[in-house]
């Protein structure tokens, strides 16, 4: 699926609701789980920004009958003004489909979080977003954490704010470090405060999002002009 499709009409997201730093990102985030049958976001807030892009992309999915898809999203705080029974749904005509969307409350450093998240996932995860606090210490003991517990050789791994005030931040070296042999860093987005991840490399299904180890990729934004 090439990323000018970001911009398609079904992309159909109440941008007045959302979390204006994330509603760059959106159209992205949309289309990549529109390829993933189980995604895990860390971090989601009050659910009025990456969270919405991967429903919509997932329940996309929804109508085919050889795939479950999931959505679990963990984090410290309950989110706000939405109930957790999910029929704040009933509000998002496009999102009404989805009826995959768990949420774990509890600290990402944790184990036993790690654990309730595999419980209600069921299977690996295909993407796994990371937003959360937006330091080395706090990354690096998630990634130590999370990664060997649910990561593939194929995982797709997403960090949002990996590029801020026009330089990454200390967050992004401990992504970097972290790179597994089978994962290359890429720079999907340097606006919107940044879209890191590492990638998996030789990968079909992934492979558009690497056009070199280290370098950047040029992704439309969301109204179709290139990344700068
Ligand atoms: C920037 S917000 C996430 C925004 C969300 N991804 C969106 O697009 O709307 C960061 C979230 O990370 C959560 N968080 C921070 N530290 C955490 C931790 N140790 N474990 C779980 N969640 C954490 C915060 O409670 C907050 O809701």
């Amino acid at each position: 699926m090439p990323f000018e499709d970001a911009t398609k009409p079904g992309f159909e997201m109440p941008t007045h609701e959302m979390r204006p730093d994330v509603v760059g990102l959106l159209p992205l985030l949309y289309e990549l789980a529109r390829r993933a049958t189980h995604v895990l976001e860390i971090g989601c807030g009050n659910l009025n920004g990456s969270s919405q892009a991967f429903l919509q992309g997932l329940a996309e999915y929804r109508s085919h009958p050889l795939h479950d898809p999931r959505f679990v999203s963990v984090d410290l705080h309950d989110p706000a003004g939405f109930p957790l029974d999910g029929s704040w749904y009933a509000g998002y005509p496009a999102l009404a489909r989805c009826g995959f969307w768990d949420y774990v409350r509890g600290d990402s450093r944790e184990p036993e979080t790690v654990r309730q998240a595999q419980r209600s996932l069921g299977a690996k995860p295909d993407v796994v977003y990371i937003d959360t606090e937006h330091t080395y210490e706090q990354m690096a003991a998630e990634l130590d954490l999370w990664m060997p517990l649910v990561g593939t050789p194929g995982t797709l791994w997403l960090f949002h704010d990996t590029w801020m005030s026009g330089e990454y931040n200390t967050m992004t070296d401990a992504i970097k470090e972290r790179c597994p042999d089978t994962h290359a860093y890429a720079d999907l987005r340097v606006d919107s405060n940044g879209l890191g991840a590492l990638v998996p490399k030789g990968n079909p299904w992934w492979s558009d999002l690497l056009v070199g180890e280290t370098e950047l990729v040029s992704l439309p934004t969301a109204e179709g002009e290139p990344a700068p």
